[in-house]
């Protein structure tokens, strides 16, 4: 059975995943390079051990949280699509079986809120992983020297602003809970709503999806 180590190691892969993180930064959008990567493969995996899922989906969903982002590599619009190609073709010629690259396939296609929907379990695990990598580290300057929009600009203050974000699975409560300290000298907590909201929602029904409660905890204070 392929790994994410296996993943992580393979040569095309370090090549696009090289390549993602620099158009992004060339984009001026945050970080979503192997450290974002490595952090949604890792609590991916962790969510669907936790809530008892067979260790084959967890391989699954390590994997997938691996390679979400490389349609960066294409074009920031439409990446969940154009990576979850790309992960297919890696897969199948890594030696995955059909139906198993197919699941990765799917869940990288749907992992992005402007079009996506939990539509399995290693979907909704990688939905929640990804939307909950909220960190300073993950703003960087942009190097094309454009103008940043407004959307871009709250994006970078609310991270600059979140100094942890962690998730927690409460099998006997079933829930999911996604606890965010933010700086609120930095940003109001109003911004994260701002920018968060959609991707909050989302996590809502992956977690749904999952027959869990998914919890929003903001600086101690329960919002979910
Ligand atoms: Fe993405
Ligand atoms: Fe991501």
């Amino acid at each position: 059975m392929l790994t994410v180590n296996d993943i992580k190691n393979d040569k095309e892969v370090i090549a696009i995943m090289k390549k993602s993180a620099e158009q992004i930064e060339a984009l001026g959008f945050t970080e979503h390079s192997v450290r974002h990567s490595s952090i949604v493969s890792k609590r991916s995996g962790e969510i669907l051990r936790l809530i008892g899922k067979s260790e084959e989906r967890v391989h699954l969903a390590e994997i997938a949280g691996y390679l979400h982002d490389i349609g960066n590599c294409v074009c920031r619009e439409a990446h969940a699509q154009s990576g979850a190609m790309l992960a297919y073709q890696i897969l199948t010629r890594m030696g995955m079986s059909y139906p198993d690259a197919c699941d990765v396939m799917m869940a990288i296609g749907n992992h992005d809120e402007k079009f996506g929907l939990p539509v399995s379990d290693v979907s909704a695990a990688l939905i929640i992983a990804d939307k909950s990598d909220v960190h300073k580290s993950r703003v960087r300057k942009n190097i094309t020297g454009a103008e940043l929009s407004a959307e871009q600009n709250i994006h970078d203050r609310v991270n600059v602003a979140a100094e942890k974000s962690y998730i927690t699975v409460d099998p006997n409560e079933r829930e999911i809970l996604l606890t965010v300290e933010i700086d609120i000298s930095v940003c109001p907590v109003m911004d994260y709503f701002q920018i968060y909201f959609s991707r909050m929602k989302l996590c809502q029904t992956a977690a749904a999806f999952l027959e869990y409660k998914f919890g929003l905890m903001i600086n101690g204070a329960r919002l979910l």
